[in-house]
């Protein structure tokens, strides 16, 4: 389970369920024998189950759920839910989308227009100045991480807050991993409500335990307007959703808001046993426990190398290490690194990040103290020896 194959390549292969649990097989022969195999628009009961099982965790008053199938698509179209909610609210003037540097939600030209990654708008050409970046308040990169960054980096491009429709962020930033200190983070959501903009978050990586919580946001304590999730929805079949505020989520209506695969019967079926799963096997406190091991070795991996490890975050079984020579990224270290693993047996996410010099660990949320700690000794070993 979890969404990237990382993690110790020879226990995952002897694992007992790899990354092919048997209750989403079943589930999905299942349903191959019941001859349902599209929807297209309609109805079917596995449909509502799943949209039920995605309420109940979601934080109060976000009690609609529109299905997709991939992660930009969800946030696309929380993109253009909060545009829309702008424009009805504030007029034309009230569309403008705020978001954060480094940022990834997608590949799609929204989503991209949202990112924070400048090559990656490089085809765009004509950007939207209707996008709007604001630093990210990583503790890395941006050192001042007080909120008042967010207030002058608008000031500065011109932007009058009574015309923000939206604000978007990954709950963590994937090329981190990057956490909001939290008191910023409650600060963004007051500054959300006060301006009647829709706070977007983005748990298409974040989502379903990764961190020890079923939605990274909660340890914010903060609740958004929307949530775009995709990935570890269904860990397997491409299955997303966006989940939000009812009066947001039926502004179009019915027709408007469709997409050919939507809640196709397969993915859905994956997706509900992928969420129960979870449940049944603690996956969630899985990641939350075995968490604090993994915090714990990279902080001593790093202690052996404070020169070349310039920062180790980790929340869950998310981490990153940020490795550097002299001060400044080095990506060569950082593939060295990876690639070393990969041939001892550990395989891990190619270096993400900026300038690819983040080692990011990412194992799937069922594995167990041994496999992680076998792993970790490899990790070290490597990094003694590259650095
Ligand atoms: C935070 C985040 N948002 C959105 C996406 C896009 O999801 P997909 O690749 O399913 O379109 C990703 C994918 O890596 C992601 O990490």
């Amino acid at each position: 389970m979890g969404q990237y194959v990382v993690g110790l390549v020879k226990r995952c292969f002897n694992n007992k369920y790899r990354h092919s649990h048997p209750k989403i097989i079943e589930a999905l022969k299942k349903e191959i024998d019941s001859k349902l195999l599209t929807s297209y628009v309609f109805y079917h009961e596995k449909r509502a189950e799943l949209v039920e099982l995605l309420q109940q965790d979601a934080p109060e008053g976000l009690d609609k759920v529109f299905l997709l199938s991939t992660g930009s698509e969800a946030t696309e179209n929380a993109i253009k839910l909060a545009r829309t909610y702008g424009i009805s609210k504030g007029g034309k003037e009230k569309h403008v989308i705020v978001s954060f540097s480094n940022a990834f939600h997608g590949r799609t030209l929204g989503a991209q227009l949202a990112g924070g990654i400048p090559a990656l708008k490089e085809w765009i050409v004509n950007l939207d100045p209707g996008f709007v970046n604001v630093p990210f308040p990583d503790g890395y990169f941006m050192k001042d991480t007080s909120f008042d960054v967010f207030l002058n980096s608008l000031k500065e491009q011109g932007i009058d807050p009574k015309n923000i429709a939206g604000v978007i962020s990954e709950s963590y930033q994937g090329a981190g991993p990057f956490f909001f200190p939290k008191e910023y983070a409650k600060k963004l959501e007051a500054f959300c409500r006060e301006n009647d903009a829709l706070l977007i978050m983005d748990e298409v990586q974040a989502g379903f335990g990764r961190t020890g919580k079923w939605f990274t946001f909660e340890h914010y304590d903060i609740k958004p307007d929307l949530i775009a999730c995709g990935k570890g929805i269904s860990s397997s079949l491409p299955l997303s959703a966006v989940i939000g505020r009812s009066d947001v989520m039926n502004m179009y209506p019915p027709g408007s808001m469709t997409s050919t695969h939507s809640a196709s019967p397969l993915p859905v079926v994956a997706a509900i046993e992928n969420l129960k799963v979870l449940k049944e096997e603690k996956m969630t406190e899985n990641a939350a426990e075995l968490g604090k091991i993994l915090k714990e070795r990279l902080q001593t991996i790093q202690e052996k190398h404070p020169e070349r490890i310039g920062f180790v975050a980790s929340e869950g079984l998310v981490a990153g290490m940020q490795i550097e020579r002299n001060g400044e990224g080095d990506k060569e270290a950082a593939y060295k690194i990876n690639e070393r693993c990969f041939q001892k047996g550990l395989l891990m996410f190619a270096p993400v990040g900026i300038g690819g010099r983040c080692i990011k660990i990412a194992p799937p949320l069922m594995i167990t103290k041994d496999a992680l700690q076998e792993g970790l000794d490899l990790l070290e070993e490597v990094c003694n020896e590259v650095l």
